[in-house]
Order: C-alpha cells, then sequence, then structure tokens
C-alpha cells in the first residue's frame, strides 16, 4: 500500500536531482523511493572523472535506503529533464528488482508529465536470488 502520493514522491525526486554532481553529463537525475512506512529515500546521480565509478540516482536512493535500515519498498519515481520519460538503465533495473521486486515505477519529467509501470515490465525474465 502506497502511504504518500505519487506528486510527493515526484516532489521528491524533482528536489533531490538539483544536488546532482553531473559536471561530465550535464545529465541531472533524481530520485525517490518510499517503503513501507510511507519513508521516502532520495539520491541523485554522482559522477566521477573515471566515469566508470559514477552511480545513478536510483542506486543511490536504494543503496541509501537500505544502509537506513528500509527493507520493504512500495513506489520508484525518477525525474529527468527530458520530453520522452526517462528510465532507469539496465544496472539500475537489476539493483531494483534485486531490492524491490515488481514495484510501481514512476517516471517524470520537469514539465508535469509522468507515467507509471511496474519495474518488471521493464526487465522480464529477470535473474534474481531465486535462481541460486
Ligand atoms: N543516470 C541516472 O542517474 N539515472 C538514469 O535513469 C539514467 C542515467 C545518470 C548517469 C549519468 O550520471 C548521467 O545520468 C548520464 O548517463
Amino acid at each position: 500500500m502506497n502511504q504518500i502520493s505519487a506528486e510527493q514522491l515526484i516532489d521528491a525526486a524533482t528536489a533531490v536531482r538539483n544536488r546532482a554532481h553531473a559536471p561530465f553529463s550535464n545529465f541531472k537525475v533524481g530520485a525517490a523511493i518510499e517503503d513501507e512506512h510511507g519513508r521516502i529515500f532520495t539520491g541523485c546521480n554522482v559522477e566521477n572523472a573515471t566515469y566508470g565509478l559514477s552511480l545513478c540516482a536510483e542506486r543511490v536512493a536504494i543503496f541509501k535506503a537500505i544502509s537506513e535500515g528500509a527493507r520493504k519498498f512500495t513506489r520508484v519515481a525518477v525525474v529527468a529533464d527530458t520530453d520522452i520519460l526517462t528510465p532507469p538503465c539496465g544496472a539500475c533495473r537489476q539493483i531494483l528488482w534485486e531490492f524491490c521486486g515488481d514495484v510501481e515505477l514512476v517516471m517524470a519529467n520537469l514539465r508535469g508529465q509522468s507515467d507509471t509501470v511496474r519495474l518488471g515490465s521493464l526487465i522480464p525474465r529477470a535473474f534474481d536470488a531465486s535462481f541460486l
């Protein structure tokens, strides 16, 4: 059950996006994740001069949530300044699947457009711990 509105989660992702450290791509992303208690964990992308060590907003948000003790998640929001709504990259889909499962994923931009899908639709036949 979601305890906060999708708009609130989008607002949180939009706000944290302003803290993105993206001097190399200039592509700022914000993510916000709601847990079962209605707590919100946010993250922005943090780039590195070696490029490959950069972390996406989604992974920053989920790792913050896990390290704060949150375990069950109900919704994820991703915000970027694009006309075609920005989806999580492949690596983030895999990581989000691990911790959030088939959660609601809200993609939004700065112009009030949004779309909601299930994470599972973006990562069909996912590999996960059930195979181990
Ligand atoms: N990025 C994210 O943070 N999340 C996404 O969903 C797509 C890409 C970041 C990674 C990099 O810092 C920049 O956007 C350009 O790829």
